[in-house]
Order: C-alpha cells, then sequence, then structure tokens
C-alpha cells in the first residue's frame, strides 16, 4: 500500500508518496496535478539507465513528453557549468515555462536540478524522484536547491518546492550497501531529535513505513520553519556540526556524508550526555544503531583533531563566530545552545578516538 504524506505550506503545499514501484505510476500521480504535458527528466550516469525507461514510460502513459538528460554520477555535477549547461540543453529542447522537471536520482540529482527549475525561464515546476535513502527522508522535502561553489558546498542556491515527490522503495534495492547504509544516519538523527519509537522499528525491514515516518518529521519542521528563521528547522543540524567538519578535514571521497554524520551524531551525543543531561543508556541506544548499519561511531589517527578544529572554524555556520550547537536532552527532543564552546567540541572530537567512548 502506498502511503501519503502532505507538506503543508499554504499555496506551495505539496504530497509526498512512498511506496514499493511507483516509479511506474509516476503519470496517474501526475495527473491530478495539471503540471503540463511536456517535461526533461534530469538524472545521472548510473541512475539513469537502470529507471529513466519506467519513469519515461509511466509519464508517456500519461500523454507526458518526457526526454531525458544525463549528467555524470557523483557531487561533481553539483556544479554552476552543469546547471548552466543543463539550462541550455532545455532550452535547446525547445522547453519552455509550460514545461516541468523531473529530477530522478540521489540528493545530488534533486538539489542540482531542483536549482536548474528554480531558475529556468526564472521557475518552472519541479517532481522530485529521489532513489537514495538519503534523498527519500532527507532531501527531496524541504525545498533547498543549489550547487557547490569553489568556496565551499551549497553556497548558491534558491528555495524552490517541488510540485510533488514519488519515492519508490524499490529503487532503493540497487543501491551499494554503503550508500544504503549511509542514508540511515539521517534516519537516527530523525529519531534521536523528534521520535524516539523510530530507533525501535529500523530493522522491522518495512521500508515504506520507514521511510513514511521520516518524510512526516521532515515535513512537520520543515512545514514551521519553511527558511530557516526560527531555529526549529536549524535542529535537523543534529550531528552535522562536527559531522560536517569531519567530513571537509577527511577530504573528498574519503567518507560518504552519512558516514562523517553518524560520528558527529556520536560527538554529538556525548556533548549531550556531558551538556543537556541526555542518559548513557540513550546515547549508547543512538551509538548502538548506527553500528548495526556498520556506520563508524570512532575517528582514526589519520584524521587530526586541529584538522576538524579548522574545517569547524570554517564553516558558515560560524561566520559570527558565535557556535549554535544542537543538544539532545532526551531521545525525541532536541534544542539549540549558545552554551557548547569550541574547547567542549574539541573535546567531543578528541573522544571519537577511543573505542569505549567513554564520557568523562
Ligand atoms: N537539499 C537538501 O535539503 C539536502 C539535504 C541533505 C543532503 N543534500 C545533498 O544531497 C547530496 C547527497 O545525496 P546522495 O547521498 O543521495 O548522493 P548521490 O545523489 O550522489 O547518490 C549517491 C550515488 O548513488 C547512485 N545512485 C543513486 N540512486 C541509486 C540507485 N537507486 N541505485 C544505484 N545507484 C544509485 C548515484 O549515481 C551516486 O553515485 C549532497 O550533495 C548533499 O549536499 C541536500
Ligand atoms: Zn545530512
Amino acid at each position: 500500500m502506498a502511503r501519503r504524506v502532505e507538506v503543508s505550506l499554504g499555496s506551495r503545499s505539496y504530497a509526498v508518496h512512498i511506496g514499493n514501484g511507483l516509479l511506474g505510476e509516476i503519470g496517474t500521480l501526475l495527473a491530478p496535478e495539471n503540471i503540463g504535458g511536456r517535461c526533461a527528466i534530469i538524472s545521472d550516469s548510473t541512475v539513469a539507465p537502470i529507471y529513466g525507461g519506467s519513469a519515461q514510460k509511466g509519464l508517456r502513459e500519461s500523454g507526458i513528453d518526457a526526454e531525458i538528460l544525463t549528467v555524470p554520477a557523483g557531487e561533481n555535477s553539483k556544479s554552476m557549468a552543469v546547471a548552466s549547461d543543463l539550462c541550455e540543453r532545455l532550452l535547446a529542447l525547445g522547453l519552455d515555462r509550460s514545461a516541468f522537471i523531473v529530477a530522478l536520482g540521489g540528493g545530488v540529482i534533486g538539489d542540482l536540478a531542483g536549482f536548474v527549475a528554480a531558475i529556468y525561464y526564472r521557475g518552472i515546476p519541479y517532481v522530485q524522484v529521489p532513489t537514495t535513502v538519503l534523498a527519500q527522508v532527507d532531501s527531496s522535502v524541504g525545498g533547498k536547491t543549489g550547487v557547490n561553489a569553489r568556496g565551499g558546498k551549497n553556497l548558491i542556491g534558491a528555495f524552490h518546492q517541488p510540485r510533488l515527490v514519488v519515492a519508490d522503495t524499490a529503487t532503493l534495492r540497487t543501491l551499494p550497501a554503503r550508500e544504503y547504509n549511509e542514508g540511515f544516519a539521517e534516519i537516527i538523527k530523525h529519531g534521536a531529535i523528534r521520535d524516539r519509537a523510530l530507533l525501535d522499528v529500523l530493522d522491522s525491514g518495512d521500508l515504506p513505513a520507514i521511510i513514511a515516518r521520516n518524510v512526516e518529521i521532515k515535513a512537520e519542521i520543515v512545514a514551521a520553519d519553511e527558511h530557516e528563521t526560527t531555529g526549529l528547522r536549524a535542529l535537523l543540524n543534529f550531528g552535522h556540526t562536527i559531522g560536517h567538519a569531519i567530513e571537509n578535514a577527511a577530504g573528498y571521497g574519503r567518507f560518504l556524508h552519512g558516514e562523517a554524520i553518524s560520528l558527529g551524531l556520536t560527538a554529538a551525543c556525548n556533548l549531550s550526555m556531558r551538556l543537556a543531561g541526555l542518559s548513557r543508556a540513550a546515547r549508547d541506544l543512538v551509538v548502538a544503531k548506527l553500528s548495526a548499519f556498520q556506520l563508524p561511531t570512532q575517528l582514526g589517527p589519520e584524521i587530526t583533531t586541529s584538522a576538524v578544529m579548522t574545517a569547524l572554524r570554517r564553516d558558515k555556520k560560524f561566520a559570527g563566530g558565535e557556535v549554535r550547537f544542537v543538544l539532545v536532552p532526551e531521545l525525541g527532543t532536541a534544542l539549540l545552545s549558545a552554551d557548547v564552546t569550541l574547547r567542549d567540541i574539541e573535546h567531543a572530537v578528541e573522544e571519537l578516538r577511543s573505542p569505549a567512548q567513554s564520557v568523562s
């Protein structure tokens, strides 16, 4: 049975459909949207050969003309140059403001194709068809689109909400194990900040139910703080301050995003124990759940603490020198704290070295 979660944003509201085998039904799901008769499916060189055909067929069956545009798989495609090239290719196809875009792939494609949709003809509609765990539970919902700059990730972009999200959980079966597992770091994050019970159903195997619960959590937060102005949406950064710093210090390719976030979550739980009263048992539960998905919770000597701290200070979140750190006082609740110092963070990074990770 397919599930449906609503993202409530007034006139920009949209539905997220989650289910096994939904890709072929994309045309039917789109029919009530009156979104137009022509689209371009933007995908990458790995995903397009596997799923491009079904998506195209599903759309054509509903009378929607769909061309597939492919970019090389990988984070490097999330660039202004590729976005600009895609715009030129859309123009060459003769697509105008009455057309729409389908983003078929992981978070890279979602961010890139969403950004192209935001700027093409000053903005045309788009549909997210996420094919990674990370994209299904996180990046396809919320309207953050963009590309990377030389100076850093995601520095050029726009808020542009999709008109529809179609998450086919069957597509996750072709993900390599590492890419599948990394998505669970974000799922465990959602459980830690919003829903303790989610942590108990991770091994149920009921992917549509797990993904749907995560989409509900993300949708609720986005609906309450669409443009990250009240601090609520910032709670989604739990584990990300230290996680991003480790990701950057390690250099591209060493850790997948979710792997670095797993380390960041471990450190943030340790800090939450020390500074916000999180229980030892709760912290251990999060670490055990991360480990169950083969995610790292211990940092090796090849990445130094000073390199992590240097990367952290460069983070745009620290622009004013003020640290706003997400802590979890108990599982299911998060808060934004201004009391976490760089010294505390440094200690937490250092603490990731020890196997037992005992918190002093
Ligand atoms: N917009 C947001 O709110 C938001 C949130 C989190 C992350 N992001 C962004 O998401 C990106 C990471 O997304 P990602 O982890 O999905 O990476 P990705 O899009 O690069 O996908 C990972 C790899 O898996 C391949 N792949 C995708 N689906 C597949 C499938 N079903 N079967 C086999 N292979 C498949 C891709 O080709 C790629 O090589 C980053 O750029 C990050 O900045 C955005
Ligand atoms: Zn993340």
